[in-house]
Parts: structure tokens; sequence; C-alpha cells
């Protein structure tokens, strides 16, 4: 069964995204200027650099590499392709991600 994995305090990600480690993943959590908390695989759709580096715009990850959009389920219209995306919960100020089993 998969598990619920702390990736941190949700005050982390206040400033921008954040590469973190849950299983084995490598992982980028970030926060929509709307406040949807998001996770996804830390590599791009594109090209698959890190995603980590990118910058908040909206509701988007703008990936710094080739200016692609990311959506906070981590579909890229430009690429056509999604990040993997992780379920997400947070819960008295920790980011709870899940990841599948076979990663952990
Ligand atoms: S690697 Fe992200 S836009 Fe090209």
């Amino acid at each position: 069964m998969d598990e619920w994995i702390d990736a941190g305090a949700e005050t982390d990600i206040a400033a921008g995204p954040r590469a973190t480690v849950v299983g084995n993943r490598a992982v980028v959590l970030w926060r929509t200027e709307g406040g949807t908390v998001s996770a996804l695989d830390d590599a791009c759709p594109h090209e698959g650099n890190r995603l980590s580096e990118g910058v908040v715009d909206g509701e988007d990850l703008i990936c710094i590499y080739h200016g692609f959009t990311i959506a906070a389920d981590g579909w890229c219209d430009a690429a056509g392709s999604a990040a993997r995306c992780h379920d997400v919960r947070v819960r008295d100020g920790r980011v709870l991600v899940r990841v599948p089993e076979s990663s952990s």
C-alpha cells in the first residue's frame, strides 16, 4: 500500500519551489499563487531538467530552461506530456506526499 510521507513544512515552500526526496523519488514541492500545493517529479516533461529551479507564475510553474509552463497537475501543453504528479495533503503545517510503493 502506498504511504503518506512527511516531505517538510508548508512554510518551506512559501518562497518558491523546493527540491526534496520522497521515498527514493526526486520531487519538487511548490504552491500556486492560489494556494494549491503540488508535488511533481523533479523532471521537466520537455527535457528532464529540474523543475525545482523554476519559478511560480500564477497557477503554473515555469521551467527556467526553455520557459515551458507546467500546471499543478504536471501537464505541459508545449511538451504535450506531463511531469508525474503525486497526491498531496497539508496537515498541521506539514506537507504529506504519497508516492508509489515501488519507489519508496
Ligand atoms: S527542460 Fe523544461 S522547458 Fe525545456
